[in-house]
């Protein structure tokens, strides 16, 4: 069995602003695993976020779904997603053919607090909209995790995942 969990990669999902990026590189440094941001590969390989969204969001969510697919063949990789990734189905079939997935939850009025939105496109405006994202992706963020984890503290959502992980065998 050990064999099969070199082949899994965990997934984090959740709200821009929820700690995926702050939790993912610590759960990768401690499990030994590569760190993979998909924005991060967005950018790297298409251009600024913020200038994607100039051509219109659909064409940001084409880009990020090439992403995902290439991101999602990897073996044994954490895997931080953009908070948007699960509006479309393409996108987490391909993230849980071999991840297992983490709905990272931190309630929106901390995360208002503490989110930079320049780089946001979505929440740059009026930084509130983010109550109205969180209302309509609460059900898809549930709906296409594995489990739920509280991310309100970020130390304790690291070892609630590794409790988990731990116990995958
Ligand atoms: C988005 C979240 C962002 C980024 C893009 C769209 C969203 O990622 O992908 O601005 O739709 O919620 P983070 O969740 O990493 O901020």
């Amino acid at each position: 069995m050990k064999s099969m969990k070199k082949k899994i990669n965990i997934v984090l999902i959740g709200l821009m602003g929820a700690g995926k990026t702050t939790v993912g590189k610590k759960l990768a440094s401690v499990l030994g695993m590569p760190f993979v941001d998909v924005d991060e590969n967005i950018e790297r390989n298409f251009g600024k976020i913020s200038d994607l969204f100039k051509k219109g969001e659909q064409h940001f969510r084409d880009l990020e779904s090439q992403m995902v697919k290439r991101i999602s063949a990897l073996d044994h990789v954490v895997i931080s997603t953009g908070g948007g990734v699960v509006l479309r189905a393409e996108n987490m079939e391909a993230l849980k053919e071999k991840g297992v997935v983490f709905y990272l939850k931190r309630p929106v009025e901390d995360i208002i607090k503490t989110i930079d939105p320049t780089d946001r496109p979505l929440i740059r405006d009026n930084p509130a909209k983010l109550y109205r994202l969180a209302d309509e992706r609460e059900s898809l963020y549930i709906m296409y995790s594995d489990y739920t984890i509280d991310a309100s503290n970020i130390d304790k959502a690291i070892s609630s995942i590794l409790s988990v992980w731990d116990k995958i065998s």
